[in-house]
């Protein structure tokens, strides 16, 4: 079943288009990844996606309804929720609260708020630094934060934005545990990384973005391998 459908969306900013004419479909269930050089308008299709930006043209449809004209908070309500980039926790309150923020302004649940806060700190693996504060964690725990902060609300679909970069080789197979724990909840997720190797260990489908637009669709071995995503990475040139 299709859970996201994208259709045909672009967006510029004065002349400069940043999404052009994209059309994305995502499964239920699915981990997509998404890759593509810096500028490429990734995060900004998780702007449209959440809400915080409006399409020029095209449709985002979720669970088969129109959500375009609506707001990233009505969205959110709806079980799309994203993490950001840059993240911004409230530093001075702990773990448990900052996740709490989340559960309490989601998706309508039946489990209360503290109780969501308080699987979600486990899922993530923050149990042990429940009470500390968000100011104090490491970069490990920070990246685990943003991803359970988005969770909290208890999203259909979970967007990720850049959570791998600068972690060791170990500290990144502890948040690839993470992220698997949460898609075996029933999550489905779109994750956009720089780190490929993070993502090629998820992610079912690969989606490379260039220039704004959907240059390759499907699965990895064939994504990675096409002349057109090569050139983009490898400045591969034709040969005539
Ligand atoms: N609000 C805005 N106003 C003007 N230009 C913008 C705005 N948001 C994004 N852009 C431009 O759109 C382009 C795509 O930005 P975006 O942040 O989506 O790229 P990205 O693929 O996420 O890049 P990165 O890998 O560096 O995170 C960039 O050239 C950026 O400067
Ligand atoms: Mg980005």
């Amino acid at each position: 079943m299709t859970l996201l459908s994208l259709e045909n969306l672009s967006k510029s900013y004065g002349a400069l288009k940043v999404t052009d004419d994209i059309s994305l479909r995502v499964a239920q269930g699915e981990i997509v990844g998404i890759l593509g050089p810096n500028g490429a308008g990734k995060t900004t299709l998780f702007n449209l996606i959440a809400g915080t930006v409006q399409p020029n043209a095209g449709r985002v449809v979720f669970e088969g309804q129109d959500v375009t004209g609506l707001d990233a908070s009505a969205r959110c309500r709806m079980g799309i929720s994203r993490s950001f980039q840059i993240p911004h926790p409230f530093a001075g309150m702990t773990v448990f609260e900052n996740i709490l923020v989340g559960a309490t302004f989601g998706r309508p649940k039946a489990t209360a708020p503290h109780a969501r806060a308080a699987e979600v700190l486990r899922l993530t693996g923050l149990a042990r630094r429940a009470n500390d504060r968000a100011g104090s964690l490491t970069l490990l725990e920070r990246k685990r934060l943003e991803m359970a902060r988005a969770l909290a609300t208890d999203p259909a679909l979970l967007l990720l934005d850049e959570i791998a970069g600068g972690l060791t080789d170990r500290e990144c197979q502890a948040l690839l545990d993470a992220v698997r724990a949460v898609h075996a909840t029933g999550v489905t997720i779109v994750w956009i990384e720089h780190v490929v190797h993070a993502l090629l260990s998820v992610a079912q489908r690969l989606v490379v973005v260039d220039f704004g637009v959907k240059i390759a669709d499907g699965l990895p071995a064939e994504v990675l391998t096409s002349k057109d995503v090569q050139s983009v990475y490898m400045g591969a040139e034709e040969h005539v």
